[in-house]
């Protein structure tokens, strides 16, 4: 079984770990450099420690500053092969833009993921929003509603070709299939699809299609994350009858005293946080700077709930998460293998003690 599904109440994934920076526009000393050592390394860390999945993120081009966070990014879907042949237990995910590869490569990539990994592959559908990096491939993302009618066929050619043994035609708007196959077939039946749209399209896309579905949260703004939550669970028991998996984005500062952990969230959010490179990824959607004296902190990235103390209070930030409706959060950190390492020594235990999660050998087993 993929452990996507085991029986852990707050599962977790390690997120972005195929980029420069990983989640964070910071230039504070331990930052993620693309190797692949730094890579496999956070990777087999996350495996033997029971976690659920490695999600990555699919850039083309980054961000500008003097980070130009995320710029060097490793092409997801073979970034998880190699990953797949050099883990036990995680699940491997690949995140798609649905322009950038066609639904048969797609689907047939994907496969080939799941045979190395004997069955632990998953996909995160994307449909794209970042202009200056589609720009190279000529294509608009202007349409944005257009997007979701596209992924929407993309993934149910995806789909057919996992699932079909007899050969089909297929005749949509933006695709037309003739005599469709593919072999061989994904060990897993179905595939796990993950979705993190957040537009009123967007999320209806995601709860009808997606097995887990992403919520952006914010630490100082809870209610709004809980009614996303339900709203979510509501949709896709409205749209497809059945039941979704909602995560969202965790920054983590740990530290063995709160002082440490403040301190160090305010270092490199305020001192090194690559504000610039921020500001590019908002393009005035929202004020992009450091937060000043007095204003709650906000991780320049990817992880949008942050979490920031010592592990007593870390773990019931995640205790409070799961109590709030979530079934699993994707983690990111400023120096990975180093915070990973003393997570997995001094979270989890109080995790399982909480009964978010059993003990590793169990998880695994
Ligand atoms: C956890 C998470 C991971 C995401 N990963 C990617 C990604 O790798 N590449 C990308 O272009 N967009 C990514 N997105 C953006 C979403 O796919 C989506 O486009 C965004 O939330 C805006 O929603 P909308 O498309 O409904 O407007 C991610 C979002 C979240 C919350």
């Amino acid at each position: 079984m993929n452990a996507l599904f085991n029986a852990n109440k707050l599962k977790l994934g390690i997120f972005g770990t195929n980029c420069s920076y990983g989640c964070t526009a910071t230039t504070a000393e331990g930052t993620l450099e693309t190797t692949w050592p730094n890579t496999l390394e956070i990777a087999q860390i996350a495996d033997d420690a029971g976690i659920e999945a490695l999600v990555p993120i699919a850039r083309w081009k980054g961000f500008g500053g003097t980070t130009d966070f995320n710029g060097a990014a490793f092409e997801t879907y073979t970034w998880a092969a190699g990953l797949a042949a050099a883990t036990r237990q995680i699940a491997l995910f690949s995140t798609s833009h649905v322009l950038t590869t066609h639904p048969i490569v797609a689907a047939k990539q994907g496969a080939t993921i799941d045979h190395i990994s004997n069955g632990r592959f998953a996909l995160n559908v994307v449909c794209g929003w970042y202009q200056h990096e589609f720009e190279m491939f000529s294509y608009s993302l202007s349409d944005h509603d257009g997007l979701y009618e596209y992924a929407e066929e993309w993934l149910q050619i995806v789909r057919r070709l996992w699932t079909e043994d007899a050969e089909w035609d297929f005749q949509g708007r933006f695709f037309q299939v003739q005599h469709g196959y593919s072999l061989p077939k994904p060990i897993q039946r179905p595939v796990p699809v993950m979705n993190a749209g957040s537009s009123a399209v967007g999320a209806r896309f995601a709860a009808r299609e997606a097995d887990l579905c992403f919520i952006s949260m914010s630490a100082h703004d809870e209610d709004a994350g809980r009614a996303k939550i339900e709203q979510l669970r509501t949709l896709a028991r409205d749209e497809s009858g059945r039941e979704t998996q909602v995560w969202t984005s965790c920054g983590i500062v740990c530290r063995p005293t709160e002082r440490e952990a403040i301190d160090f969230a305010r270092h490199y959010i305020v001192d090194k946080g690559d504000w610039e490179a921020v500001s590019n990824i908002a393009r005035g959607r929202y004020p992009a700077r450091a937060p000043r004296d007095g204003e709650p902190l906000r991780s320049p990235g990817w992880g949008s709930y942050l979490v920031v103390g010592t592990p007593e209070q870390v773990a019931e930030r995640m205790v409070h998460l799961s109590e709030v409706g979530l079934d699993g959060a994707v983690l990111s950190w400023v120096n990975y293998p180093e915070e990973m390492r003393y997570w997995n020594a001094d979270v989890m235990p109080l995790l399982e003690q909480a009964g978010l999660r059993r003990p590793v050998t169990a998880a695994v087993a």
